[in-house]
């Protein structure tokens, strides 16, 4: 399957990203809880160095506990602040507070030594399409906080947020493009619904998944759907079956099939599901 599209659109993020980031001391990295390495541009490495950061597993109500956890130490051993948040749901919010200030204490300390009071940390949100930025932005900063106006030169054009005295969020997230290099970072990201459902090929989609979830979790499937085969391509079958998928003349309707089950794992019908396990080695 070929995952890649929009060119012209990743020129103009980067773009956009790279005048942002400019702007701030700290970038809030989103990533989807479910496939943390697939949903990360390691470009970010680049584009943020010399920025504190802190990681955000989003979407971690739709991903196994479990590995939430694992996630976020695996990230914390890398040496960045890291913790799952549901941005929907607005699980973790009062955390972010005191993970935004302990991934800018050394700004913070640096500020309080030479005696400047009052300039808060300046942070943006980044991430791919649909990892929730929007949303976590709105659920931060609530109804409650009040948008800073433009500032004459350096901050032209941009809205700022005001989350507390001490920091400032820029309210236009920086939008990352995925990569694709590897086949099976598209997968996970088409699984995840990040890339545009119209160019995939869900059939053989929802194969790979019922293939994974055998593995990674056994019983997922026949729990939800009430049957079970064992090679993936009948158990899609026998989902047309029971959930009555079928076209006219009565042959089963695979494709349908296939995005019923597609929208059931990604609602978190067919469980909290995590598609990666974090690296050995930490
Ligand atoms: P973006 O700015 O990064 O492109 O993403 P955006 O906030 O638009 O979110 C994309 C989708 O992901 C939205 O769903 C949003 O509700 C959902 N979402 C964001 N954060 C979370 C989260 O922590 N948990 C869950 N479960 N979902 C989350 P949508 O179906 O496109 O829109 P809607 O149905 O919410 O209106």
């Amino acid at each position: 399957m070929n995952y890649q599209w929009y060119p012209g659109h990743m020129t103009k993020a980067r773009r956009m990203m790279q005048e942002d980031i400019k702007l701030v001391e700290l970038v809030i990295e989103l990533l989807d809880a479910r496939a943390p390495l697939a949903s990360r541009n390691p470009d970010i490495d680049d584009l943020g160095k010399n920025k504190a950061r802190l990681i955000l597993l989003n979407k971690s109500d739709l991903a196994d506990p479990v590995q939430n956890k694992a996630w976020a130490e695996y990230f914390v051993s890398l040496g960045c602040g890291c913790i799952p948040v549901d941005s929907r749901g607005r699980g973790g919010m009062k955390e972010i507070q005191a993970a935004i200030l302990e991934a800018c204490r050394e700004r913070l300390e640096r500020d309080r030594r030479r005696g400047i009071q009052n300039r808060p940390v300046r942070a943006m949100v980044a991430g791919i399409p649909n990892v929730g930025k929007s949303t976590f932005i709105n659920s931060l900063a609530g109804k409650a906080c009040a948008k800073t106006g433009n500032r004459p030169g350096v901050t032209k054009g941009r809205q700022w947020i005001r989350l507390n005295k001490n920091v400032e969020l820029l309210d236009t997230p920086g939008i990352l493009w995925p990569k694709f290099e590897d086949q099976q970072v598209g997968l996970k990201l088409a699984l995840l619904g990040s890339i545009n459902d119209e160019i995939l090929n869900m059939e053989e989609m929802a194969v790979h998944l019922l293939n994974f979830l055998k593995t990674a979790y056994p019983g997922a499937a026949a729990a939800r759907y009430g049957c079970w085969e064992e090679d993936a391509q009948a158990q899609l079958s026998e989902i047309a079956q029971v959930r009555g998928c079928l076209v006219k003349g009565g042959a089963l309707d695979l494709e349908r099939a296939a995005q019923l089950l597609m929208d059931d794992f990604r609602s978190g019908k067919l469980g909290k599901i995590t598609l990666e396990n974090p690296p050995a080695n930490g």
